[in-house]
């Protein structure tokens, strides 16, 4: 991961054209400063590794990660130099289904923002419409800026953000809402980052009735689904976190489990893997104990067979629950 970022760096040195080496009067008179120095006192690599390791997939997620890491490296170089521009926007909007890891990702966000010195705690305050929005008048500004004040120095992630507006309803403070964020946004960005998450077409939708909105957005990611190589993988992750495995049958039986599982109603990705292992630990502890062995392994106390999965609703057919 570090050569990756390094190699980005790289090319953003090549488009401003920065001399590589430590701060110093040169004998020609300019200064320089040394990006890698920087890099490793920032010690950013360690949560870039970190988040290449722990989330599967999102390939195209890291990536952009990547390189807003790298932008506000060279920013923080620039700064060095003088070379001010004015803080670079950060707002975003993750776009994706349920459990596609947006909420995941803003926390890992904060924290290299926070590396990179552009937020002061780095700290995540997740919030809804019913957090910024009052049921009567004059109740929604002080609302706003409370959550607002909470997140100062930090990120302000806000779930399924489309609900803030609502032009069907004629007298909606949800606008009152909008309006105080949009200028916050425009006049604070060093020191909070707004991050809006929801779905894909709903969240078009809102932009294009709030272009005030798109406009002050920098950076658009979106979440793709999960194959079912990722989810199983992703499954694998959430059990060693928890010391349980799958035998090899339990994991057979459990990729059929996913494949299954994503064609019902309710599926969220990742969200729905966590559901399913935490039922099928349910099962694993119920047959230890229906067993009746006098002494039970580590082994046995770690994995999961695939009685643990099949006896899911999911594999009788019709069913449509989240069992
Ligand atoms: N790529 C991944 N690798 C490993 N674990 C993941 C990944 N994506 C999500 N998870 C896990 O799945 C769960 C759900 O993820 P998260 O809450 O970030 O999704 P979300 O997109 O915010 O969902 P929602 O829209 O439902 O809020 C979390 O426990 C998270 O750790
Ligand atoms: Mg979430």
């Amino acid at each position: 991961m570090k050569a990756k970022v390094d190699s980005i760096i790289l090319a953003y040195l090549a488009g401003v054209k920065m001399p590589k080496q430590t701060k110093k009067e040169t004998t020609a008179g300019q200064v320089s400063v040394n990006l890698d120095a920087e890099f490793r006192k920032s010690n950013i690599h360690e949560v870039l590794d970190k988040l290449d390791r722990e989330l599967i997939g999102l390939k195209p997620v890291k990536t952009r990660i990547n390189e807003t890491a790298a932008l506000l490296l060279v920013d923080r170089v620039r700064k060095q130099l003088e070379l001010s521009a004015g803080a670079p926007s950060l707002h975003m909007c993750f776009t994706g289904n349920p459990g596609t890891g947006k909420t995941t990702v803003a926390l890992r966000i904060s924290e290299i923002l926070h590396r990179l010195g552009y937020v002061r705690e780095g700290h995540l305050v997740s919030v809804t419409r019913d957090d910024l929005v009052g049921q009567y008048i004059g109740h929604t500004a002080p609302k706003t800026k409370e959550v607002i004040k909470k997140a100062m120095g930090g990120v302000l992630f806000i779930d399924e953000a489309y609900y803030l507006y609502k032009p069907e309803n004629e007298r909606d403070y949800g606008a009152e809402s909008i309006e105080i964020l949009l200028q916050i946004m425009e006049n604070n960005r060093e020191d909070l980052v707004v991050i809006l998450a929801g779905y894909k077409d709903r969240m078009n939708k809102f932009f294009n009735s709030n272009p005030g909105m798109r406009s002050r957005i920098a950076h658009h990611i979106d979440f793709p689904d999960y194959g079912v190589d990722e989810l199983l993988a992703i499954a694998n992750l959430m059990l060693a976190e928890q010391n349980y495995k799958f035998s090899a049958d339990g994991e057979k039986v459990f990729r059929e489990y996913i494949q299954l599982r994503m064609k019902l109603e309710h599926f969220a990705n990742a969200r729905s893997m966590r559901n399913a292992l935490d039922r099928a630990r349910l099962r694993q502890a119920n047959r230890l104990f229906a067993g009746n062995k006098k002494s039970l392994t580590k082994i046995d106390l770690m994995t999961l067979e695939p009685d643990d999965i099949l006896a899911s609703r999911v594999f009788q057919e019709g069913k449509l629950d989240d069992n």
